[in-house]
C-alpha cells in the first residue's frame, strides 16, 4: 500500500474529523503529523507526532513541518487563526509541502467588510443594504452615534451588528435577539468599533443553510448542505455560540430548501469564484475557500458571511459520509483534478458537548448543572464502547479536551462531539444522542434539539410562509 506523510493543524473537532477520515483510508497507509493547540486525546492516539502549539503560531507551525518535511506529502489546515496569518504562504515557500487551504491574500474571512465588497462586484444580490462604519473615518462617539441612528431609522431598527474582523459567529449581534432597545445596540457597536470597523447591515429573516465547496483552484465541488445551530440553548435561545451541533439530510440539500434554493447557491458561489479565479483558475484558492452562511427569504438568498476554511460543526457531519477516499481528494485537490466527490446516501446528525461556562449556560440554567462534576475528568469509555457496536454509525470526536496523565479534561470551548449517520435525520439524531448520554463527567452540557423533527418542522412551516405557500 502507498505511504503518505500527512501534516494536519488541529483546533476542534473539525480536524479530528479530519484525522479520522485520513486514518480510515482503504489506498493508503497513512501517517498523520499533527500541530494541535491543544493534547486532544484522539489526534494524539492517532498521530505519528504531534506538537502542542497553543496558539498556533505560524513560524512555530513552520518549524514543526521542516523537521518532518521528509515525511510529509502534503497539509491541510482546520481552523481559521492561521490561514489568515498565512500558514500557506509560510508553510509552502520554506518547504517543498503543498498546503490545502487558501493563501493569506484569498483568506477573505479575515475581512466582512472586504466580503461585501467582493459580492457588491460579482453578485450583488446576495447583499443585505449594509453600512459601514470605520474609526478611521470618525472618533467622535456622539457624530457616531448620529450616524448610527439615522441609519437605524431608515432600516426600522431591523439591523444585524457585525464586527469586521472574524470572531467565530460570536461577535454579531441581532436587533430582537441580543439587544431590544438602540441603548443595548450602540453598547454592543462600540464594544466592537473601539477596534476596527464594523457592519451594520438589514437583518434578513430566513431559514440558514451552510454552504461548503472543496476547491482545486479550477473546479468547485460543492457539498451536501448542512445547518448549524449557533445560538447556545434549546428553541434557538442563548448567546451565539461556535455552533452547538448539526445536521445534513440524506441527499444534497436540507428538508426546508427547495431545489431551486440549492441550485442558486451553486450559481452565486461559482459567479463569485469565476470571477475570483479568472479564466484559468487559481491554484492560491485550494481548500474549502466558501464556507458560506446562506439565508433563504422564501425570494432570494442572501449571504451572511463566507469563511475560507471548514465550517465546525458542518465538515463533521459530511466527511464521515465521504465515499471517496479523503487522501485521493486531498491529491486531487493538489493536482487541480478535483471535479466530483461521491458521497454515501446518509443522513448525519452533530451534537456538541461544553463545559458548563461556555455559551452562559451556568448562569443561565444554573440548577441544571451538576456542580459536583466541575472540572473532574471525562470518560469518553462508554462513547467509544458504543462505537465498536454501531461501527460506521457513530464517531466520538474530543474537541476542546486535553489529556492529563491517563485522564481526559475539557477545557473552556466545545468538549466533544458525537456524530450520529443513518438512514434518516432522526435515526442518525437518536445516534449522535447515545453517543452524547455515554460520555460523563466534566459537568458537560448539550442542545437537545439539534435537528430535531420539531426543530426541522419549524423551519419548514417558516419557509412555506415566506414563500408564500
Ligand atoms: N459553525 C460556525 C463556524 O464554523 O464558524
Amino acid at each position: 500500500m502507498e505511504k503518505v506523510g500527512i501534516l494536519v493543524v488541529s483546533y476542534s473537532a473539525r480536524a479530528t474529523a479530519m484525522i479520522d477520515a485520513f486514518k480510515r483510508s482503504q489506498n493508503y497507509h497513512v501517517k498523520i503529523y499533527v500541530a494541535d493547540k491543544q493534547a486532544n486525546p484522539f489526534n494524539m492516539e492517532k498521530a505519528e507526532k504531534h506538537v502542542i502549539i497553543p496558539d498556533l503560531n505560524v513560524e512555530v507551525i513552520c518549524r514543526f513541518a521542516k523537521k518532518y518535511q521528509r515525511e510529509i506529502d502534503f497539509g491541510i489546515v482546520g481552523p481559521e487563526k492561521p490561514i489568515i496569518q498565512g500558514i500557506r504562504d509560510k508553510i509552502e515557500s520554506e518547504t517543498d509541502i503543498p498546503m490545502i487551504c487558501p493563501t493569506k491574500e484569498f483568506a477573505i474571512e479575515a475581512s466582512k467588510v472586504a466580503q461585501r465588497r467582493l459580492f457588491e462586484k460579482f453578485a450583488p444580490e446576495v447583499n443585505p443594504r449594509f453600512r459601514i462604519f470605520n474609526p478611521k473615518d470618525c472618533s467622535n462617539v456622539e457624530e457616531v452615534r448620529k450616524e448610527l441612528f439615522r441609519w437605524l431609522d431608515e432600516l426600522n431598527n431591523q439591523v444585524a451588528v457585525k464586527p469586521d474582523v472574524p470572531a467565530a459567529g460570536k461577535g454579531v449581534g441581532v436587533w430582537g435577539d441580543h439587544f431590544i432597545t438602540r441603548e443595548q445596540l450602540f453598547e454592543h457597536f462600540m464594544a466592537n468599533y473601539k477596534h476596527g470597523a464594523v457592519i451594520v447591515e438589514e437583518k434578513i429573516e430566513g431559514e440558514e443553510s451552510s454552504f461548503q465547496a472543496f476547491c482545486d483552484g479550477k473546479h468547485l465541488v460543492p457539498l451536501p448542505e448542512t445547518r448549524d445551530y449557533k445560538r447556545a440553548f434549546d428553541g434557538d435561545k442563548g448567546p451565539n455560540t461556535g455552533g452547538m451541533g448539526a445536521y445534513k439530510d440524506k441527499g444534497e440539500k436540507l428538508p426546508f430548501m427547495t431545489d431551486g434554493d440549492r441550485q442558486k447557491e451553486i450559481e452565486i458561489v461559482n459567479r463569485i469564484f469565476r470571477q475570483w479565479a479568472g479564466s484559468t483558475g487559481n491554484p492560491s484558492l485550494r481548500g474549502i475557500p466558501f464556507y458560506v452562511a446562506f439565508i433563504h427569504t422564501g425570494k432570494e438568498s442572501k449571504i451572511l458571511e463566507n469563511n475560507s476554511r471548514p465550517g465546525d460543526p458542518e465538515i463533521q457531519a459530511i466527511l464521515p459520509v465521504l465515499k471517496d477516499d479523503f487522501v485521493d481528494i486531498c491529491y486531487k485537490i493538489l493536482d487541480g483534478n478535483l471535479t466530483r466527490i461521491e458521497m454515501e446516501k446518509q443522513a448525519a446528525v452533530v451534537t456538541y458537548k461544553a463545559p458548563p461556562n461556555y455559551g452562559g449556560y451556568v448562569d443561565a440554567f444554573p440548577d441544571k448543572v451538576n456542580k459536583a462534576e466541575i472540572g473532574t475528568p471525562v470518560d469518553l469509555t462508554q462513547a467509544y464502547e458504543l462505537a465498536v457496536k454501531y461501527g460506521d454509525k457513530i464517531r466520538i470526536y474530543p474537541a476542546s479536551m486535553e489529556k492529563r496523565n491517563s485522564e481526559t479534561y475539557a477545557l473552556k470551548s466545545r468538549a466533544v462531539c458525537t456524530v450520529g449517520i443513518a438512514e434518516t435525520i432522526e435515526e442518525a439524531r437518536q445516534i449522535s444522542l447515545r453517543g452524547i448520554k455515554a460520555i460523563t463527567g466534566g459537568a458537560l452540557w448539550h442542545r437537545t434539539d439539534i435537528a430535531s423533527r420539531e426543530h426541522i418542522e419549524k423551519s419548514i412551516r417558516h419557509m412555506e410562509l415566506l414563500r408564500g405557500n
